[in-house]
C-alpha cells in the first residue's frame, strides 16, 4: 500500500511480513524460545492508564528533550539493530538519514551492515550518534573500535550486557545464513570464523565475550571519556551498581525479547528501579546525572509518554524502523517518525501536558504493573 495508507507503526510490521524476504523477516522478527517476553513487551504498556489534566492552555505543546545532554526532537532514539542490509540495500543509512531529518539520535550497532565509518560520514554536521558495543573476547579490538568511535565524534557508548550468549531464536535458526563473507552483511568485521548453519544471529555473534564482568567497567572508563551506559539491565540491584560505579545510565531492556525468555518488559523494570534508587540514593527521575532508558515494544507516542511519566529520559525503538525501511526505504522511516511526531502533538494536548516536564508520575495509574 502507498505510505499515505500507513497510519501507525503496527502497520509497518503487517506490511513487512508480506513484502520482506523470508530470511530477513525471520532475523528481524524472531525472539527467544516461546517468544513470551517479546509478546509481553508491548502488552505491558496496556496495563498503564492515564490520569490526564484538563483546562490547561495546550495551544503550544513541545515534546523535545535532551538525551545525555544532546538535543532530541523526540524523547526517543533509534536503537541498535544489526544487519540492516538484510532488509534493504541501503541498510542503516536509511536510519541515519531519517534521524538527521527529524532531529533524533541513532545508536549505531557494532554489527551494522554498513561500515561504522560510512554511517558516521553520512551524518549531517552536528548530527548526534551513539554507539552500541558488543565486547570482543580480544579486548584490543574493542579498545581500538571505541577509541576510533570517540575520535569520530560518537557521543555515548552503550555496552550491551544481556548477550553473553545469543538467545535461541528458532524462527531465525530454521533459516540458513548464506552470505559468503560475513563482511557483506556486517561492515565491521568483528568476527573470525563463522558458523552459517544456524541462522544469522548465531553466524555473526561468536566474537562476543561471555567473560564480561563488573570488574571490566573501570577498564572501559580508562579507555574512553564518552559517557558509558549499560544496555540490558533488568533489576534495580544492577541499576544501583551501575550508578555507584559512576556510569551515565542504563537501558532497561530485554533485547526485544531476543535473549532470556520470561524477562520482564522494560517499563515494568522502570517502576522498581526508580523506587529503589530513590529509597537508597535519594535520586529522582528523570535525572540528568544518571539517565534511565527503556526499550522493547514501544509502538506509539502513548507508550513513550508512559515511560517518560514513570521517569525515563527517553526510550529506544527498534523493529518498527527496520520494518519501515525494509518495505519503503528511507521514506518509510521518514513516515514512521512523522507519525510519531503527530501522535505526540495529539497525546500531549489530550494529556494536558505542554512540555515533557509536565508528564509526571501522577498522570499515570501504573498500580497494576508487577513490581518486585
Ligand atoms: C536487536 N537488538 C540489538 N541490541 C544490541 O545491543 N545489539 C544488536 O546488535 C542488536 N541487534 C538487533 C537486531 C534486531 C533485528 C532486533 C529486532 C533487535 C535489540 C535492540 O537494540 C532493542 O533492544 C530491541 O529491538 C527493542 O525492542 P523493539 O523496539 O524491537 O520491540
Amino acid at each position: 500500500p502507498p505510505l499515505s495508507e500507513v497510519l501507525n507503526l503496527h502497520d509497518f510490521e503487517a506490511i513487512a511480513r508480506v513484502v520482506m524476504p523470508e530470511k530477513a523477516w525471520a532475523y528481524y522478527s524472531s525472539a527467544a524460545d516461546d517468544e513470551i517476553t517479546n509478546r509481553e513487551n508491548h502488552a505491558a504498556y496496556h496495563r498503564i492508564w492515564w490520569r490526564p489534566r484538563i483546562l490547561r492552555d495546550v495551544t503550544h505543546v513541545d515534546w523535545s528533550t535532551k538525551i545525555l545532554g544532546h538535543p532530541s526532537k523526540l524523547p526517543l532514539y533509534i536503537t541498535a539493530t544489526a544487519l540492516g542490509k538484510l532488509g534493504h540495500p541501503d541498510g542503516e543509512l536509511n536510519l541515519t538519514r531519517a534521524a538527521a531529518k527529524h532531529g533524533v539520535i541513532q545508536m549505531i550497532p557494532t554489527l551494522s551492515s554498513c561500515s561504522f565509518d560510512e554511517l558516521v560520514d553520512a551524518a549531517e554536521p552536528g548530527q548526534v550518534q551513539f554507539l552500541q558495543l558488543y565486547v570482543n573476547k580480544d579486548r584490543e579490538i574493542s579498545k581500538k573500535f571505541v577509541q576510533h568511535a570517540e575520535k569520530r565524534g560518537i557521543k555515548a557508548l552503550f555496552i550491551t550486557v544481556d548477550a553473553p550468549q545469543l538467545g535461541r531464536r528458532e524462527k531465525d535458526m530454521r533459516q540458513k545464513f548464506e552470505a559468503e563473507d560475513p563482511a557483506e552483511v556486517t561492515g565491521n568485521k568483528q568476527q573470525d570464523k563463522v558458523d552459517r548453519s544456524q541462522g544469522a544471529a548465531r553466524a555473526i555473534s561468536s566474537f562476543i565475550d561471555p567473560g564480561l564482568d563488573w570488574k571490566d567497567i573501570p577498564w572501559f572508563q580508562s579507555i574512553t571519556k564518552m559517557p558509558l551506559i549499560l544496555k540490558g539491565v533488568q533489576c534495580w540491584e544492577d541499576a544501583l551498581q551501575a550508578y555507584d560505579l559512576g556510569l551515565a545510565g542504563v537501558v532497561l531492556s530485554n533485547h526485544g525479547g531476543r535473549q532470556l525468555d520470561f524477562s520482564r518488559s522494560g517499563i515494568e523494570i522502570l517502576v522498581e528501579v526508580t523506587r529503589e534508587l530513590k529509597a537508597r540514593r535519594g535520586l529522582t527521575f528523570p535525572n540528568e546525572k544518571f539517565q534511565l532508558f527503556v526499550d522493547g515494544g514501544v509502538r506509539r507516542a502513548n507508550d513513550v509518554l508512559k515511560a517518560v511519566a514513570l521517569g525515563a529520559t527517553a526510550v529506544g525503538v527498534g523493529r518498527p524502523f527496520l520494518y519501515a525501511f525494509s518495505s519503503y526505504g528511507f521514506e518509510g522511516v521518514d513516515h514512521a517518525l512523522q507519525i510519531l511526531h503527530d501522535e505526540f502533538e495529539m497525546n500531549m494536548r489530550l494529556l494536558g501536558a505542554r512540555t515533557l516536564e509536565e508528564v509526571k508520575p501522577e498522570m499515570v495509574d501504573a498500580s497494576s504493573l508487577q513490581s518486585h
